[in-house]
């Protein structure tokens, strides 16, 4: 059958741009929640500066194209990192509800700040490794997980949803291995504070999928439930979706991704881009997982970001899909 293109768009374009035919398999979750991270985690290492409007439009995007949670900025030290001083404005541009854009605060100072800015939901971030804790926070790992506590404990009073994240939990750049039950323990202090869930960072994206399935079966040793946890990867050395698929069969239904495949921590030189949200769709798709969100609209955000900040998008799903 001879089917009429659109103008412009040749049959190799064509085929391209369709979506991956759909296998379901039974053993794995019907349903996933994508916990999208460019705006924060995407942005905060990038060197040129984002205009603010421009951010507000990345994220005004994502929400159009049906991601259910948009990180939206940090209110961190402004000094230690630059690109995202403007968090204030950021939440101004996107008002009046912000409960579906989660802001990442350190301390009761980044506190201050989220709540005159209006903020509805907070994330928290501690390391699972003392030398992180140090390099990202300035803090002992011990005062770092107080702080996170105290902030989490005042956010909640205040009626804030908190969210926690552990970093460096498969492996750390300067301590090398990191304990499944280090990781764990650190999970569960910020469970017991009152954060709704856990998202496991893969900070420098060294895991692999048997210790995905370790590291979530310790935390179940120690009585955390699978819904209380989010896996965050990067995509240094490629496994991130094998990482995802490990996470499915064991029954965790949300992951952190971020649109253009753009993203990396300032304070961890080996972290690169985050899983990009694109490649995330593509494969829930092809698995049959519904997600509510529009991987070709994800697409064009996050190929707009990345023409902004100079070059291609790193998604493998970006560039099949770009003409
Ligand atoms: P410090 O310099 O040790 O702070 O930084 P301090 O408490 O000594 O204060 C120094 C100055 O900073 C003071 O100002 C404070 O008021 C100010 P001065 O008196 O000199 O004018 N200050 C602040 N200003 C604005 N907002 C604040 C704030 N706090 C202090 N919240 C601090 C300590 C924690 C602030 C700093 O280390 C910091 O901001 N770190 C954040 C680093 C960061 O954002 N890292 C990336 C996010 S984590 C990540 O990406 C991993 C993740 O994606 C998961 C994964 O992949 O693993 C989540
Ligand atoms: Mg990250």
């Amino acid at each position: 059958m001879n089917v009429e293109l659109p103008p412009g768009v040749t049959a190799e374009d064509e085929l391209r741009q369709r979506l991956p035919a759909v296998h379901a398999q039974s053993d794995l979750p019907d349903k996933v929640t994508i916990y999208e991270v460019g705006a924060r985690d995407g942005l905060q290492a990038e060197k040129l500066s984002v205009p603010t409007t421009a951010k507000i439009d990345f994220i005004v995007d994502l929400v159009g194209a049906g991601l259910p949670v948009v990180e939206a900025t940090s209110f961190v030290s402004p000094k230690w990192v630059p690109q995202l001083a403007d968090a204030a404005d950021v939440l101004a541009g996107l008002g009046p509800d912000l409960s579906r854009h989660p802001v990442l605060v350190p301390n009761m100072r980044g506190l201050e700040r989220a709540l005159a800015s209006n903020a509805a939901a907070l994330a928290v971030f501690v390391s699972a490794t003392e030398t992180f804790a140090r390099r990202n926070l300035n803090m002992s790992l011990l005062q770092a997980v107080d702080a996170a506590l105290e902030v989490t404990e005042a956010a909640r009073s205040e009626g804030l949803s908190v969210r926690g994240y552990v970093s460096m939990c498969f492996g750390d750049p300067w301590e090398g291995q990191v304990k499944l039950r280090q990781v764990s323990e650190v999970s569960k202090a910020l469970i017991d504070a009152g954060c709704y869930q856990v998202s496991l960072g893969d900070t420098i994206g060294v895991g692999t999928a048997g210790h995905v399935a370790a590291l979530l079966r310790d935390h179940e040793a120690i009585g955390i439930d699978l819904d209380q946890l989010a896996l965050h990867f990067h995509d240094t050395y490629g496994q991130a979706l094998a990482n995802v698929h490990a996470g499915l069969q064991a029954g965790v239904t949300c992951f952190d991704a971020s649109a253009g495949g753009i993203g990396g921590c300032p304070f961890a030189g080996t972290a690169t881009g985050n899983l990009a949200t694109e490649d995330l769709l593509w494969m829930l798709t092809g698995l049959g997982i519904e997600t509510g969100v529009d991987l070709k609209a994800v697409w064009s955000a996050g190929s707009k970001m990345t023409a902004l900040l100079g070059r291609p998008s790193p998604s493998r799903v970006a560039q099949a899909l770009t003409p």
